[in-house]
């Protein structure tokens, strides 16, 4: 979670038994160790190591529309005194110098975005002990992380809050929600799958993992921890949202991604046929938004959000982490004696004494997809699933 993830929130998220991560794609070499001794001066527990993938293709400068971005920025720079804009950069670390500390650092988990690690890389970080895992927002996607020997797939469905990890798909095809993502995903590797995209309690972990989930990814809900190295102001925002208001643009970054809407979306969104590439969009507002930080301005913050984000809770990350496996494992009980939360949530008419239905048959479907793939090596196709019905 670059720029709310801190090396405290990290560890306290392992020290609670889940797996805390930094994410370090705009942090130098020097920073990325530095807060990598950090979290192991805090927790002698696993932590991932989140980075960005290089871009494939170069920045190609537009300078009409430099100069008008430029333009329209300018008053809101004298409105908050943030200077001048800036000339567009390419904002973020090397992928290549922020991995060499990875790997001379023996970092126990890298979890990649905009792809996977090409194959040297892989085959060192491997040769290290590092496990590597990476984004998909398609199969096609999934299919290709798996090829290329991912150790788990963080299935992103489009709920997500941050930046769509889309690295294959044209990016209207890749808006596909966590439900309908997660099972098609699972289906079709034989890796691990982590859901992610807008799981916020314990309904939404027990729901992933009835979809076939492994494990889930949670980013927003995280945001508002005390721990966190979000802005105060956008943590307020975070916490007095309203339906609606994280929104899917391109226009802040360069690249989609889901964030709430403030004034910085509504300005840039009026000059979109000025955007410029991914992150030299994003570069052009640095001074803006760290004058807005200063001043805990959350009008010219990013605030990246996902769908779920009024579900959001301001609570330290080691009670949220206990409360978020108390939900899901009330939830999973298969004793609905001992799970109010199911039996209070159910419809009138479904309510019963019963075990809740959705156990046995998961565990029915999950056997029919596991003789479909040994009778089909890992290509289940719907045919098999329904021929081979109980
Ligand atoms: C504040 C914030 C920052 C994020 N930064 C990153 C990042 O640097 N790298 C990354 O792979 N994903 C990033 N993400 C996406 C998360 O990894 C994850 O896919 C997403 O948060 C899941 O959806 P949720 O926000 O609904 O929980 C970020 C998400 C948020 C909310």
């Amino acid at each position: 979670m670059a720029g709310a993830s801190t090396a405290a929130l990290a560890a306290a998220v392992s020290n609670a038994g889940a797996l805390g991560g930094f994410g370090g794609t705009d942090s130098s070499p020097d920073e990325l160790r530095e807060v990598i001794r950090a979290i192991r001066h805090m927790t002698d527990k696993p932590f991932i190591i989140n980075l960005y993938l290089d871009r494939t293709e170069p920045y190609v400068p537009v300078v009409e529309h430099e100069a008008a971005l430029k333009t329209a920025l300018a008053p809101v720079h004298a409105e908050l005194h943030a200077g001048e804009v800036p000339n567009p950069v390419d904002l973020f670390g090397k992928f290549d110098s922020q991995v060499a500390v990875v790997l001379e650092e023996y970092v126990p988990v890298l979890s990649s975005h905009f792809g996977a690690p090409d194959a040297s890389v892989m085959r060192a970080l491997k040769a290290n002990g590092t496990r590597v895992i990476a984004t998909a927002t398609t199969v096609g996607e999934a299919r290709h992380l798996a090829s290329a020997g991912v150790d788990a797939i963080i299935a992103q469905g489009a709920e997500a809050g941050g930046h769509r990890g889309t690295f294959a798909a044209p990016v209207e095809q890749s808006q596909i929600g966590t439900i309908a993502l997660v099972p098609q995903i699972v289906d079709a590797v034989s890796v691990p799958v982590i859901a992610a995209g807008g799981i916020m309690d314990g309904r939404g972990i027990a729901a992933a993992l009835m979809l076939g989930a492994s494990g889930v990814q949670m980013g927003t809900a995280f945001v508002p921890c005390p721990e966190t190295g979000a802005n105060p102001a956008y943590v307020r925002r975070l916490l007095s949202a309203a339906p609606g208001d994280a929104i899917l643009t391109d226009v802040v970054s360069g690249r989609a991604a889901r964030l709430l809407r403030n004034r910085l979306v509504n300005l840039l969104e009026q000059h979109r046929g000025h955007r410029l590439a991914f992150p030299e969009q994003h570069s052009m507002t640095r001074n803006l938004r760290k004058a807005a930080s200063a001043i805990d301005n959350a009008e010219f913050l990013p605030m990246w959000a996902g769908q779920g984000v009024m579900l959001t809770r301001a609570m330290p990350a080691a009670a949220l982490v206990e409360s978020l496996v108390a939900e899901a494992q009330n939830l999973l009980s298969y004793s609905l004696a001992s799970a109010p939360a199911v039996r209070d949530r159910a419809p009138r008419a479904n309510r019963s004494t019963e075990s809740p239905v959705v156990c046995p048959s998961a565990r029915k479907r999950q056997r029919r997809v596991q003789r479909a793939r040994r009778h089909h090596q890992n290509d289940v196709s719907q045919d098999a699933l329904e021929s081979d019905d109980e």
